[in-house]
């Protein structure tokens, strides 16, 4: 069991931002990203829709034999991880985002959040700013048309940076020193923030921290891979595995074995 992958879902590519750290930290695993790309967008989708197909794609990574998962979407974590953890017998390790970090380190008291429209609409997401009341004061903006862009494989072009600029100018004029990047394909739009704000805005990006979350949940079930453990790693689309490879190689230099899988919805969800 200790050598069976780790299962990390993502309604798309974000989740590559957060497979890049789980593969750094802990080496010796083997991992299963799975994509979903064929009904991306979540953050655009019913409500409904986005916990039902949630925990549809992880009883297919369970089936897959997987030991643990991790939901590498802020979307579906704060739309179905309740119903995960009541569902499924394993270790899940879901993500929101850092707003808690981001008030500890805003010099200004002023944070910039950009996530999905469905992570800022969700109870989850009202109760964790309720938790920071008095901490900062949040801008919350909806990222909205990033993730499809992303998804293409565009990640500085025209249309992304102008989109950044309507999305950003505000919180610089209203002071924001910091920027939570609430959903977890905006990692990968780091590079454009920074040449656009220099450092006017310090990125908040918890992918490092789930994957010391993971390596703690995995030594606490007695999960971990054995030490020398040979990884191998898997990647799943349910739309494309051939641009899945082509993305993997641009955004994290990695040569994928990509295959595509077929989860479809029955009965129908969408
Ligand atoms: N990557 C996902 C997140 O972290 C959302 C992408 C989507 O809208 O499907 O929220």
């Amino acid at each position: 069991m200790n050598n069976a992958p780790i299962g990390i879902f993502d309604s798309g590519l974000g989740g590559l931002s957060v497979l890049r750290e789980v593969r750094a930290l802990l080496p010796h695993e083997s991992l299963l990203y799975l994509a979903d790309s064929k009904y991306n967008p979540y953050g655009e989708k019913p409500e409904r829709f986005v916990e039902a197909r949630t925990l549809q794609v992880c009883e297919w990574l369970v089936a897959q034999g997987c030991k643990a998962l991790v939901i590498a979407c802020n979307t579906a974590t704060m739309h179905a991880v309740h119903t995960l953890r009541e569902r499924l017998a394993l270790p899940i390790i879901g993500v929101e985002p850092g707003l808690k970090p981001a008030a500890a380190a805003s010099r200004s008291k002023v944070v910039g959040v950009l996530a999905t429209g469905n992570t800022l609409k969700s109870a989850k997401f009202a109760r964790l700013l309720a938790s920071l009341d008095g901490e900062s004061r949040f801008l919350c903006q909806a990222g909205s048309g990033l993730v499809a862009l992303i998804e293409e494989g565009d990640v500085a072009g025209p249309a992304v940076r102008e989109k950044l600029e309507a999305y950003l100018t505000p919180m610089l004029a209203a002071g924001a020193d910091t920027l939570v990047l609430g959903c977890t394909h905006y990692p990968f739009l780091a590079q454009a923030i920074r040449g656009m704000v220099g450092d006017r805005l310090a990125l908040v990006d918890t992918g490092s921290a789930i994957a010391r979350q993971l390596q703690r949940k995995l030594g606490e079930h007695g999960l971990a891979a054995d030490a020398g453990a040979v990884p191998c790693d898997r990647y799943a689309s349910t739309k494309d595995a051939a641009h899945l490879r082509t993305m993997a190689a641009a955004l994290l230099h990695v040569d994928a074995c990509a295959e595509t899988v077929s989860i479809e919805p029955s009965p129908p969800l969408a």
